[in-house]
């Protein structure tokens, strides 16, 4: 099961990342969009990425024109066909995903990998969808991929070991560090992080600090390199709703029950950076 050429589903932040991280690694990137207009934006901030990088001497030209050669746009997912592992990173809903797995099942050829990013939702549910569970498993990056060097490789109950290593091999090929972990909501990382990123949310709520000074106080008082609401920005209003949705709905525990403005927020199309405002605002 060696891997060379990588599908990547979903131009949207991870999607982005995880398609710069591949390519500039030395693997092959397919990048699917919906359509090719969104194909081409993405491409656009990759090469804007790479851009700042050979800005701040981290790269070379040279190596930026290879790694942007390594990556194409498509609107087809039939262009996924000859992909040796395809990583979905579309919106956190389990009905589209279990779509788009059924497809890929269809589309790629049988030795495929098929891996999902998701960061809560039943990798099982998603392998089943297939006539390969064994080849399904997750692969969970962080926000910024190209800059966070953890991946969390999802063991479903059906995947097999040989999928495993392989994903683990092109992981550390791409210079992260993976943790294997248990198919279960929220994994380790966001299992422990969206209990404080809510409660910081909470807290507001109760008029204890500002959003500015809860932020300051635990950058200052725990060494983070974000404030809880600086982070919740750049992850998303919604998919961190969506995270927290799907953590209650897993266990049950109210410590995952969304606060109500985080919702509010949402609702209002408030969704931090990517849509210019959040719980700061970027338009300036
Ligand atoms: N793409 C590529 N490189 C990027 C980047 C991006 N999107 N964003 C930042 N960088 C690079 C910069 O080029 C810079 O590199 P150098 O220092 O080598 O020049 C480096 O990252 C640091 O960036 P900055 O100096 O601009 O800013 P910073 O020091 O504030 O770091 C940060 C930015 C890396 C995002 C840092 O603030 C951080 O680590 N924040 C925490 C992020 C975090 O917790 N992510 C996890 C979110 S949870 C998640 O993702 C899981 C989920 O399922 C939702």
């Amino acid at each position: 099961m060696s891997i060379a050429r990588i599908g990547i589903v979903g131009s949207g932040i991870m999607g982005s990342g995880i398609a710069e991280t591949a390519a500039t690694s030395g693997f092959e990137v397919v990048l699917r969009s919906r359509n090719q207009s969104t194909a081409d934006a993405t491409l656009a901030a990759i090469e804007k990425s790479l851009n700042r990088q050979v800005e701040k001497g981290k790269r070379t030209e040279t190596e930026r024109d290879e790694a942007l050669a390594r990556v194409s746009g498509t609107s087809n997912l039939a262009a996924l066909k000859d992909t040796d592992l395809v990583i979905e990173s579309v919106v956190e809903d389990l009905a589209v995903k279990k779509e788009l797995f059924n497809e890929l099942d269809r589309i790629t050829k049988d030795g495929t990998i098929l891996a999902t990013n998701t960061s809560t939702l039943p990798v099982v549910e998603l392998a089943m969808q297939t006539g390969r569970p064994d080849r399904v498993c997750g692969v969970h990056f962080f926000n910024p991929a190209p800059v966070m060097s953890l991946v969390e490789l999802v063991r479903p109950i059906t995947a097999s070991e040989e999928t495993l290593a392989a994903v683990r091999t092109f992981a550390e090929a791409c210079g992260k560090t993976p943790v294997t972990v248990k198919d279960q909501a929220g994994f380790v990382v966001n299992a422990l992080l969206f209990p404080y990123l809510n409660n910081a949310v909470r807290l507001y709520e109760q008029g204890v600090a500002s959003i500015a000074d809860i932020d300051t106080a635990m950058r200052g008082g725990c060494g983070f390199p974000m404030g809880p609401f600086a982070l919740l920005d750049l992850v998303g209003l919604d998919t961190s709703l969506a995270i927290l949705d799907a953590l209650y709905h897993e266990f049950k525990d109210p410590n995952y029950a969304a606060v109500p403005l985080l919702r509010r927020m949402v609702a209002a199309e408030l969704l931090g950076r990517k849509s210019g405002q959040g719980f700061f605002d970027y338009r300036s």
